[in-house]
């Protein structure tokens, strides 16, 4: 790692600090490759759960909150049907979102409590996050101050470090994929485009506003591509829409690819500064890809009020807390159409699903 203290960087994240980080990380990698390569048989079934009420859905899966019946406990419950998994071909991709989901463990990600399946379905059994998604609070807030930003931000890079450190790549940085949890934290969430890599990819994937221009540009990439997004999102927070923005996509990928974009003009210089450095189109310039890594961001002056120790031990009172007033309140999420899960008597596709 190269040591380059410019005038930009923040007297208050040192190297020595970042080299001992590091050292944590090593610890939760071997954990995490661990929990990788390990064949997990969880005890549960899908009847173990009352559904209360729906709280997502997403491209593939419909998302309940459950209630085990013995403990009590609540839940989330994405239940994700086997024939759109197969018409989709995406049988690979779902084994990874379930591997990667049974490995994670950090403050700042959602991690897997049971995986289950029946004659219809798979299902991914997360902790249940109250505080609602990002997104919701962002259109409510209208935007973010910069402090609470930061606050969010912060813990995203560290998710990122951490992801990136255990090779995992997570492609679809959004803030409908950030929840909120009681303490006022966030939980980084859907790795239904994460994945394990050993150099580059190429998959076009990830969402229009938040995809970075190497991925359009379909050459091959790597982590860089969820720095872009980090880029998106503390914009997206800040002014309350993205920098990037055209209702046609093709209109939009240009613009990206040009990569100008106007900022309000009470975002800071500091804000603007990173943002520069975050939303570079030439990835082998973007911050968080260079020879110091994740040390150019975490040192950069915009961060010169964050301790990266008491956020990363949730030491910090949070500027906001979201209103919970018990552990499976759903007020902070919208209401929405219930969707009843389909019974069948037969099981489909018992083969293609029997690594889960
Ligand atoms: N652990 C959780 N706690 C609370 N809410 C959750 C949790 N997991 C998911 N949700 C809610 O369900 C929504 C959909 O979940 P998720 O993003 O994992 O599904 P998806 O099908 O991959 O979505 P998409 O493809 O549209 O991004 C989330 O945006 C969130 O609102
Ligand atoms: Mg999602």
């Amino acid at each position: 790692m190269i040591f380059d203290r410019k005038e930009e960087k923040t007297e208050h994240y040192s190297y020595e600090l970042q080299i001992s980080h590091k050292r944590h990380l090593d610890a939760l990698k071997q954990e995490f490759l661990k929990n990788y390569g390990a064949v997990i048989k969880y005890e549960k079934s899908a009847e173990d759960f009352d559904l209360v009420r729906i709280i997502g859905i997403g491209s593939y899966g419909t998302v309940f909150l459950v209630r085990d019946k013995t403990t009590f406990e609540y839940h989330a419950m994405k239940a994700i049907e086997k024939s759109q998994v197969i018409k989709k071909k995406n049988i690979k991709q779902l084994y990874q979102e379930k591997k990667i989901l049974q490995s994670i463990q950090f403050p700042f990600v959602i991690s897997l409590d049971f995986c289950c399946k029946d004659n219809l379905y798979i299902y991914l059994i997360l902790p249940f996050e109250a505080g609602g998604e990002l997104f919701t609070l962002i259109r409510r807030m209208k935007n973010l101050s910069e402090p609470l930003a930061q606050f969010y931000t912060a813990q995203m890079v560290l998710a990122l470090e951490y992801l990136h450190h255990c090779c995992v790549i997570h492609r679809d940085i959004k803030p409908e994929n950030i929840m909120i949890n009681e303490s006022g934290y966030i939980k980084l969430g859907d790795f239904g485009f994460g994945k394990t890599i050993k150099s580059r990819t190429w998959t076009i994937c990830g969402t229009p506003e938040y995809i970075a221009p190497e991925i359009i540009l379909s050459k091959g990439y790597t982590y860089s591509v969820d720095w872009w997004s980090l880029g998106i999102l503390i914009y997206e927070m800040i002014s309350g829409y993205p920098p990037f923005y055209h209702s046609d996509t093709m209109k939009l990928y240009e613009k990206i690819l040009n990569g100008v974009y106007k900022t309000p003009d009470y975002m800071t210089p500091t804000c603007k500064s990173l943002l520069k450095h975050l939303l570079d189109v030439d990835p082998t310039k973007r911050y968080g890809s260079l020879k110091a890594g994740v040390y150019d961001i975490k040192g950069h002056v915009w961060f010169d009020e964050i301790n990266w120790h008491m956020i990363l031990h949730q030491k910090i009172f949070p500027p906001f807390m979201p209103i919970c007033r018990n552990t499976g309140d759903t007020s902070n999420f919208p209401e929405m159409d219930d969707v009843k899960l389909k019974k069948s008597p037969d099981c489909l596709f018992e083969k293609d699903f029997e690594n889960f």
